[in-house]
């Protein structure tokens, strides 16, 4: 599987069944501007991890891509190599077109369902050149079961995205161990450590005691997206958060979109976790803190799951103002295979639109407009909105 790992980087992680000492990657780039095609191979010597006697785990880090418009890579254990695989890079005037899903936790018959209708979606030919996956993969992190029952097979039979289309990955309530113990028990969600130093893209993907920071901002085309943690609040997210909106990378650029897994505003649950159980308050700085900050730095989407089923409300940011260009528009898409959320909790008034059914989202930009299609596991569009500036 591959990850996007920041705008330069890519982030590959593969497993085998008995030790293979002497693993690695072969990557390279091609079409990189200025100077035709770039066929200089890269080795990269892989990270290993055992992950119990017959799952033996290891990543490597492709990058930086410069401006190349393909990268293309294989993985190579005890002398056999994965497929060849090309990912494809827009820049910022391309069409880039990336899958959006959410919680297929604990739901693969479901999941498979919604992946049948996306790949009817992109046709047999063609892949997404990404995916946001707005987080909760899998219901146990520490059940290698769950990881792949529920997540790796669904993926590979469903079109095999995940090689080809770097994912974004959005950190859920289900997908990581918080513990600061060494280890973690997160054996496959340690993709971002590091992330934000160029000198910890080097360094081991995980160190003992520490948490795993999701947080980190990438580019997909035209938009630049920030990556939060909602399950991992702390001064320095806080601070990152404040920063990244501040940016000019981020101001400056087309759309501008935040994805964290627990939405600002929920209206589903279950009505006993809700409000016996306290769960209400999960996640509440993303409303309480985090959104007054998306709206006053004009983010434009902000996609979350958490949720089990498809919501997607435009508000005005500021509701003093009637500029219709000064709006910003929440989305939830947990709807990618999880047991449904059916049963109404709270009442914002902010969204247009209310689904309870299975679905996905095709997120496309370019330099003129993003475009937003949702649609569930029978094909049937259930909402599309546009924003054109
Ligand atoms: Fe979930």
């Amino acid at each position: 599987m591959v990850f996007e790992h920041g705008p330069e980087h890519y982030y590959v992680v593969w497993e085998t069944s008995c030790p293979a000492v002497g693993s690695s990657l072969e990557w390279w780039l091609d079409d990189v501007p200025g100077s035709g095609s770039s066929m200089l191979r890269h080795f990269v010597k892989a990270q290993y991890k055992m992950v119990d006697k017959s799952h033996h785990r290891y990543s490597a880090i492709i990058g930086p891509a410069g401006h190349a418009t393909k990268v293309h890579y294989t993985s190579n254990s005890l002398g056999k190599s994965t497929p060849l695989y090309s990912i494809a890079r827009r820049n910022e005037t391309e069409l880039t077109r990336v899958l959006v899903i959410a919680d297929n936790q604990n739901g693969p018959t479901e999941f498979r369902r919604v992946l049948t209708s996306i790949q009817s979606h992109y046709g047999s030919s063609s892949v997404p050149d990404a995916i946001l996956h707005v987080g909760d993969a899998i219901q146990d992190v520490h059940k290698l079961s769950d990881w792949q029952n529920q997540l790796f097979s669904p993926l590979e039979d469903g079109g095999g995205y995940q090689h080809r289309s770097p994912t974004v990955f959005v950190p859920g309530n289900h997908d990581h161990d918080k513990a600061r113990v060494p280890g973690n028990g997160n054996v496959y969600t340690d993709m971002y450590h590091g992330i934000l130093t160029t000198d910890g893209l080097r360094d081991p993907a995980v160190t003992n005691g520490t948490y795993h920071r999701f947080y980190h901002t990438t580019s997909l085309g035209s938009a630049r997206i920030i990556v939060l943690d909602s399950e991992c609040p702390s001064a320095e997210q806080s601070e990152f958060l404040e920063r990244e909106l501040q940016s000019t990378a981020f101001q400056s650029a087309k759309f501008r979109i935040v994805a964290v897994h627990i939405p600002p505003y929920i209206e589903f649950w279950s009505p006993y976790a809700w409000n016996e159980k306290g769960q209400k308050h999960w996640g509440e700085q993303v409303r309480l803190e985090y959104d007054a900050l998306f709206r006053r730095h004009n983010v434009d989407l902000v996609v979350s799951g958490h949720q089990h089923n498809y919501q997607r409300g435009t508000v005005q940011r500021n509701p003093q103002s009637a500029d219709p260009a000064d709006t910003i528009t929440y989305a939830i898409v947990g709807g990618a295979g999880g047991e449904l959320d059916l049963e109404r909790v709270e009442s914002w008034n902010m969204y247009n639109v209310t689904y309870l059914g299975h679905h996905f989202v095709s997120l496309e930009v370019d330099s003129r407009q993003l475009r937003w299609l949702a649609k569930n596991k029978a094909g049937s569009i259930i909402d599309q909105f546009n924003i054109v500036y």
